[in-house]
C-alpha cells in the first residue's frame, strides 16, 4: 500500500527539530560480524550440528577466499579459468553470544556475498541455500537465536567445475554482518530514493520506505525522514503516521525538497544521508541510514550521455572483482588505490563485468565519482563453456538474484545503467527475446530511474546474428567487440546508426591496450591474428585507437568500456595464470596502455616515453620509441640530439571562418594515429621526450640504467586502522647507483614483516610467475613488486624489511591506529 506525503518546507522543518524522542533498547543494531571464523577446506559430517567439536580448525577473519592460498596447478579443475587454484568444499563454523534479548526483537544474518553454493545453519537449524556467489542474501534468525550462545555453520561448494569462465574465490569473500532491530521496522534495503524533479532552485526527492510489522497487532507510528548534506547538517525533512498491519508490510511513500541542491556528478560527487526513524509516541523504535545524490541521467539517440544536461562521454572499463593476490577477498582500501589509479587515468565509468560487486565499492565509486554500469549475469538459459555456470540456476533464482541485486543498489547515485547479462548465448536463439523481456520487465518494475542494456557480442555476427527482436527490447543496445564482425572494422556503430536511427548505442565491452607491464621485444611478433590480442608494444595500440577516435567524435555513441581497466585472475592458458588485457597490471602498477587512455581523457599536460632503453647488445639497432601524450607536439632526444618534433591532432579543427584562420592555434600534424613514434638507433644514454601544450613544456626521461643495487620501498599509506581489515601497499622497486629502476630486474626479494601486522599478499605483475600469492618471497619482475600489509586489531607499528642476495636491503614502517571505519563490531 502505497501514501503520498506532500512537499515540507524548511520553514516547518526548523520547528520540528526541536523534537526529542527517547532512544528505544531495541533499537537496529548492525555489528560487522567478520572476526574469530573457524574454518577447514575440506567437506565434514555433521559440521552443521552445535555439539560438533571445531577446535581442531583453523580460527581466520573474514572476508576469506581459500582459493587464492593454494597453489598454482595446471591440472587443477578449475582449469585456466580459474587461474589453475584450488576449489572443492570447505566449511565456517562462528560462536557468538548476544547480551540481551528483548521480547520480540528481530535478529538476522547478512552475508555481502559467499561463492558459491552456500548452506546456512543456526544452532543446527538449516536457515538456506544460496547458489550465487555474487549476490548478497539475509538470514532471519530471531526464532532460533539464543542469549547463551550461538552457532552458524556454513558449508560451501565450489566443487563443481567449471562454475565461471574467470576466476572466482571460494569462501565467504565478503563481510557478514548481525542485524538486529525492533519488532517495527525498516526493512533491510528497504529505503528507495529518486530524484524525480532536479533544477538549480530545488530537487524533489521521493523517498519510498518499507515498514515491516512482525507484532501480531497493529502499530501505528510517525515514519520521519531526515536528509542531512554532507557536513551532516539537516537540510530537509518529512514526517507522516503510518499504520502497519499485524504481520504485515507497507510501503510509504515521501516527497520531500531539498533547496540549492548540489548536484552528484564525476567532478563534484556531492552525497546527502537520509535517517529514516520509526517513532512511537515520543519513542525512537528504528532508524535507518541511507546515502544518495542528487543528479538527472539522460541518454539521448544524437547527444548520447547527459549527466545533469551535459553531454558526457563514458570513458570507461570492465572490471572483474579479484584484486591480484588478494584474490576475492579484497580490502576496501585496494579498490580505494585502484580505483584513484583509474581515475587519474581519466576514466569515469565502470562496468561490474559480469556480476554484482560487493556493497562498499558502489559506495566508493558514489563517493570518487564514477558511472556504474552494473551487470548481473554471464549466463541465462543457454550454457556458455563452464558445466556449472548460472545457466543451472537460472530458471530458479534469476528474479530472486536479479531483486536482490537491484534493491541492493539502487540508492546509488553512480550507477547510472542495468545491464542484464553478457554475451549471453540467448541472443541469438528464439526464445532469447522472451527471457530478456522478463529481465527487462523486473528492472523497470523495480527502478523506473534506470535504463537497461545487454552486452552484444553477436550484432552482425557471421555465423548468426543475434536476432531483432532481442536488440530492439533494449533500452540501450550494448556493443561487444563493435569492429569484429565483417565489414564494422571500419565502419562501427554507423551501420546500425543508419538502419535503426532510434537506437541509443553504447560500446558495453571493446578491446584495450593489452599486454604486459614492462615486457618489449625487439623483433616485430604479429602471430597472435585475434583482433586486438597483440601484445607487441609497437602495435598493441592500434584496434584500440581506431575505436577511440570513432567514439570520441561520434556524440551518439554513449561511451566505451574496454576490456579491462586492470588484469585479473583466471581466463588465462598455462603457462599463465592470468589475463594481461589490463591497461593495469594484478599489482595495481600501470602499464603503457593506461598512458594511451589516459592521453586522450585527461587535459593535464602528459608524456609517457617506451620502452626502456637498456639495451645492452644491440648498439647501432634502430629501435621504435612511442610516446602517448597530450601535449600538442613531442620532441624527442637521445643524449640530448633531437630526432624532431612530433604531433598527432586529432580531432582535426577544420577553418573557422575564413580560409586559413582556425580557432586554436594550428599545429601540423606528423600523424594521424593517437600515439607518436620515432625509429632511433640505440646508445645508452638519455631519452628524453618534451612535450609542448600552450606554451608550456613538460619532459619525460628514460635512463638506460647500471646493474641493480638496492631495494627501495614505498608505502600508499603509511597510518591505517587497527581493524584487521585495512592495508598498506608496499611498492618494492629494485635501482641503481642514481636510484633508477632497473627496468629488466628480476631479483628475488624476501619480506619480514613484525609488529602488529601481517602479510598478507606478494605479487609482481607476472602472469608466469605461479609462486603463491600469499608466498614471503617474491621475484621483482621487470624492476617492480608488491607487498601488501594488512593491520591486526591491536595499534602500533608494522615493521617490513625487504632483503634480497646481493642488493641492500630496505625497510619502511607502517602505523596502524584506532579504526576508522568506526564500525561495530561482534565479538
Ligand atoms: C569477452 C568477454 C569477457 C572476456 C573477454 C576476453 O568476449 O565478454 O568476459 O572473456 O572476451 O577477451
Amino acid at each position: 500500500m502505497k501514501k503520498s506525503f506532500s512537499i515540507l518546507f524548511l520553514a516547518f522543518i526548523q520547528i520540528l527539530t526541536v523534537n526529542v524522542w527517547a532512544v528505544n533498547p531495541t533499537n537496529r543494531q548492525r555489528l560487522l560480524m567478520d572476526y574469530n571464523w573457524k574454518f577447514i577446506q575440506s567437506d565434514v559430517k555433521d559440521a552443521e550440528k552445535v555439539e560438533f567439536d571445531d577446535v581442531q580448525w583453523r580460527t581466520l577473519n573474514l572476508p576469506h577466499d581459500w582459493s587464492i592460498e593454494g597453489e598454482f596447478k595446471e591440472d587443477a579443475l578449475s582449469q585456466g579459468s580459474g587461474g589453475y587454484l584450488p576449489t572443492g568444499i570447505g566449511w565456517y563454523r562462528r560462536h557468538f553470544k548476544v547480551s540481551s534479548i528483548e521480547k520480540n526483537q528481530q535478529f538476522g544474518i547478512e552475508f555481502d556475498g559467499v561463492y558459491m553454493n552456500s548452506d546456512v545453519w543456526i544452532n543446527g537449524h538449516h536457515l538456506g541455500k544460496h547458489p550465487y556467489g555474487y549476490t548478497g542474501f539475509v538470514y532471519d534468525l530471531t526464532p532460533y537465536i539464543r542469549k547463551e550462545g550461538n552457532t552458524i555453520a556454513v558449508r560451501i561448494d565450489n566443487s563443481l567445475q567449471l562454475s565461471s569462465r574467470w576466476y572466482t574465490g571460494s569462501g565467504i569473500y565478503r563481510h557478514v554482518w548481525l542485524n538486529s532491530s525492533a519488532p517495527v521496522h525498516i526493512v533491510q534495503c528497504g529505503t528507495y530514493i529518486t530524484t524525480p524533479k532536479v533544477d538549480s532552485i530545488a530537487a524533489t526527492i521521493t523517498v519510498r520506505t518499507s515498514v515491516e510489522n512482525s507484532l501480531s497487532i497493529p502499530k501505528k507510528m510517525i515514519l520521519r525522514s531526515v536528509v542531512l548534506d554532507r557536513d551532516g547538517k539537516e537540510i530537509a525533512r518529512g514526517e507522516m503516521p503510518v499504520l502497519i498491519t499485524s504481520s504485515g508490510k507497507e510501503e510509504i511513500e515521501q516527497s520531500i525538497q531539498v533547496i540549492s541542491p548540489s548536484l552528484w556528478s564525476v567532478d563534484h560527487p556531492v552525497l546527502y544521508t537520509l535517517n529514516s526513524y520509526l517513532i512511537e509516541g515520543t519513542k525512537e523504535i528504528d532508524n535507518y541510514t541511507s546515502s544518495f545524490g542528487i543528479r538527472t541521467i539522460g541518454y539521448d539517440k544524437d547527444k548520447g550521455f547527459l549527466l545533469n544536461g551535459k553531454h558526457l562521454k563514458m570513458n570507461g572499463v570492465c572490471l572483474h572483482h579479484d584484486a591480484g593476490c588478494l584474490g576475492a577477498a579484497v580490502p576496501e582500501q585496494a579498490w580505494v588505490r585502484r580505483l584513484q589509479s583509474l581515475k587519474e587515468m581519466g576514466c569515469n565509468a565502470i562496468r561490474t563485468s559480469h556480476n554484482p560487486v560487493a556493497p562498499e565499492f558502489l559506495d566508493l565509486c558514489d563517493k570518487m565519482g564514477f558511472l556504474v554500469m552494473d551487470e548481473i549475469f554471464d549466463e541465462w538459459v543457454e550454457k556458455k563453456a563452464p558445466e556449472y555456470g548460472y545457466h543451472k540456476y537460472f530458471a530458479e533464482n534469476a528474479q530472486s538474484d536479479l531483486i536482490s541485486m537491484i534493491h541492493r543498489d539502487r540508492n546509488h547515485p553512480s550507477i547510472v545503467l542495468w545491464s542484464a547479462g553478457n554475451e549471453v548465448p540467448d541472443q541469438v536463439k528464439e526464445n532469447g527475446s522472451e527471457t530478456l523481456r522478463k529481465l527487462i520487465e523486473t528492472f523497470h518494475k523495480e527502478d523506473p530511474t534506470r535504463p537497461v542494456t545487454q552486452a552484444n557480442d553477436h550484432i552482425a555476427a557471421g555465423d548468426g546474428p543475434a536476432k531483432l527482436p532481442f536488440l530492439e527490447m533494449q533500452d540501450i543496445v550494448g556493443y561487444n567487440y563493435v569492429d569484429r564482425w565483417r565489414e564494422r572494422r571500419e565502419l562501427y556503430y554507423s551501420i546500425d546508426r543508419h538502419d535503426h536511427p532510434n537506437w541509443r548505442m553504447i560500446g558495453t565491452e571493446n578491446t584495450s591496450v593489452p599486454g604486459i607491464r614492462g615486457q618489449y621485444a625487439l623483433q616485430t611478433d604479429q602471430s597472435d591474428k585475434r583482433p586486438g590480442r597483440s601484445k607487441d608494444y609497437r602495435l598493441n595500440m592500434i584496434q584500440a585507437e581506431q575505436l577511440w577516435k570513432f567514439t570520441a567524435v561520434n556524440d551518439y555513441v554513449i561511451g566505451d568500456f574496454m576490456w579491462t581497466g586492470i588484469d585479473y585472475l583466471g581466463e588465462a592458458r598455462w603457462p599463465n595464470k592470468n589475463s594481461s588485457s589490463g591497461v593495469i597490471d594484478l599489482c595495481g602498477f600501470p602499464k603503457d596502455g593506461y598512458y594511451f587512455y589516459q592521453s586522450q581523457w585527461t587535459t593535464k599536460p602528459m608524456v609517457h616515453l617506451f620502452p626502456h632503453w637498456n639495451w645492452k647488445g644491440h648498439e647501432g639497432q634502430v629501435i621504435a620509441v612511442i610516446a602517448y601524450s597530450n601535449c600538442d607536439s613531442v620532441e624527442l632526444f637521445l643524449n640530448g640530439k633531437s630526432f624532431g618534433i612530433k604531433s598527432s591532432v586529432f580531432p582535426q579543427q577544420g577553418v573557422s571562418k575564413e580560409w586559413n584562420t582556425y580557432e586554436h592555434p594550428f599545429v601540423p600534424a606528423t600523424t594521424s594515429d593517437l600515439h607518436l613514434s620515432w625509429d632511433v638507433p640505440y646508445e645508452p644514454g638519455i631519452l628524453k621526450a618534451v612535450g609542448r601544450k600552450g606554451g608550456k613544456s613538460i619532459s619525460e626521461e628514460v635512463h638506460t640504467t647500471s646493474n641493480p643495487l638496492a631495494i627501495r620501498l614505498s608505502a600508499d599509506r603509511k597510518e591505517i586502522g587497527a581493524d584487521a581489515q585495512d592495508i598498506a601497499n608496499i611498492k618494492v622497486e629494485i635501482v641503481d647507483e642514481n636510484g633508477f629502476v632497473v627496468p629488466t630486474a628480476d631479483n628475488l626479494i624476501e619480506f619480514k614483516v613484525e609488529g602488529e601486522g601481517a602479510l598478507i599478499g606478494t605479487d609482481n605483475g607476472n602472469p608466469q610467475d605461479k609462486t603463491q600469492m600469499k608466498s614471503k618471497q617474491r621475484s621483482a619482475f621487470n624492476g617492480l613488486a608488491l607487498a601488501v600489509i594488512q593491520s591486526t586489531r591491536k595499534r602500533g607499528s608494522i615493521h617490513v624489511r625487504a632483503v634480497s642476495a646481493g642488493l641492500k636491503d630496505a625497510d619502511i614502517e607502517v602505523t596502524s591506529h584506532k579504526a576508522f571505519n568506526g564500525l561495530k563490531t561482534l565479538e
